[in-house]
């Protein structure tokens, strides 16, 4: 069950319903959670035995906005809490249900120039955000790391020079404040999207956040995650389907692209499709993109590259301005005989 206080409920209302819930042997657990363009609310989630505590008739209860039960193992982010499909805005860019986002930048920020020429090529194909990798999670020690602060200081100067908001990963809680200092939007990896301490950490750090699927987690797993990160304090979350292991080694992993429709009947959140790290071939981009836009999902993040040859981190998945920019037009064909307009 989930209460939800209303905005001018006091510490008082809060605490007598954690009392009224505590009396009937249940348990609540009280936060605060701000979604975008509204202020926060405190929402009290409770366990225990809910016949017992429905006859408490907490939705009498002096500063109680909503009572609902919600028979999911997620709550927050669950469509029984919240009916209506839920907007997400970053730095001005909203994402969710009627629009179509398009995010693109260098899988690797590398250096100023190659992440101006990146930014150049996805404002120029429409792109409405600029993604780029300041910390890299790469598979071997040995590999390109990423220019850490370096790199948001790169990533924050193209954003002011450009006007799009960025989006980055954040490996580790030590760095999620210094992440939070340049970014507008914080990215959970695949890699780390059971690091549960990182969860908590980043939905409190006052940022919307991009939460990928891990490669080996199933969509109930995510949405899972997705409610650590709203637990801790924020509902501006964006899902990302960023393709699955599976036993094809055709292509890097396997986009799973009924996670998309599946996603957002099962949770109220804006769901976005990575169709690079998902194929991981240049040549899958454009119709793993199509295939997002097809399946109804609320925009594509996508790696470019100026010279993808010689790129530090994932060149054979990067897509050059000429390449980008026909893409980019299908897309936006695409949505408007779908219904929606491209952000
Ligand atoms: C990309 O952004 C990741 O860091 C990359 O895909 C990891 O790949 P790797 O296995 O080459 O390190
Ligand atoms: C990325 O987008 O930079 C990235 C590392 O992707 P993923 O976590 O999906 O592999």
């Amino acid at each position: 069950m989930v209460i939800v206080m209303s905005p001018d409920a006091t510490a008082d209302d809060v605490d007598a319903v954690v009392a009224a819930v505590e009396s009937a042997g249940g348990e609540a657990s009280v936060g605060r959670l701000s979604v975008a363009g509204g202020s926060g609310r405190t929402f009290i989630g409770v366990t225990g035995d809910l016949a017992l505590i429905d006859a408490l008739r907490i939705d009498e209860m002096r500063g109680v906005g909503r009572v609902r039960r919600v028979s999911t193992s997620y709550k927050l982010v669950s469509r029984e809490h919240r009916t209506e499909r839920s907007t997400v805005e970053v730095g001005g860019v909203t994402i969710g249900p009627g629009t179509f986002t398009l995010i693109a930048g260098p899988c690797a920020v590398e250096s100023a120039a190659q992440t101006t020429e990146a930014a150049q090529i996805a404002r120029s194909a429409g792109a409405t955000m600029l993604r780029g990798g300041a910390f890299k999670p790469r598979t071997s020690p040995y590999a390109f790391q990423g220019l850490g602060e370096a790199g948001l200081k790169i990533l924050a100067d193209v954003r002011d020079r450009t006007g799009l908001p960025v989006v980055t990963e954040v490996l580790s809680v030590r760095d999620v404040e210094l992440v939070a200092s340049y970014a507008d939007m914080l990215q959970i990896g695949t890699r780390s999207m059971q690091n549960f301490p990182l969860l908590q950490a980043v939905g409190a750090a006052g940022r919307p956040v991009l939460l990928k699927r891990g490669m080996m987690n199933t969509i109930e797993e995510w949405l899972m995650a997705a409610e650590y990160i709203a637990r801790a304090g924020t509902l501006d979350i964006v899902l990302c389907e960023r393709g699955i292991r599976t036993f094809e080694p055709a292509t890097r992993n396997t986009l799973d692209i009924a996670a998309v429709p599946l996603a957002q009947h099962l949770s109220h959140l804006p769901v976005i499709v990575d169709p690079s790290h998902s194929g991981g071939r240049r040549d899958l981009v454009a119709p793993l993109s199509r295939a997002a836009v097809a399946a109804g999902a609320d925009g594509v993040i996508i790696d470019v590259h100026p010279r993808p040859e010689q790129a530090r981190c994932d060149g054979g998945q990067a897509l050059t301005g000429p390449e980008l920019l026909p893409l980019a037009r299908q897309l936006d064909d695409l949505t408007t005989v779908l219904g929606r307009t491209t952000a």
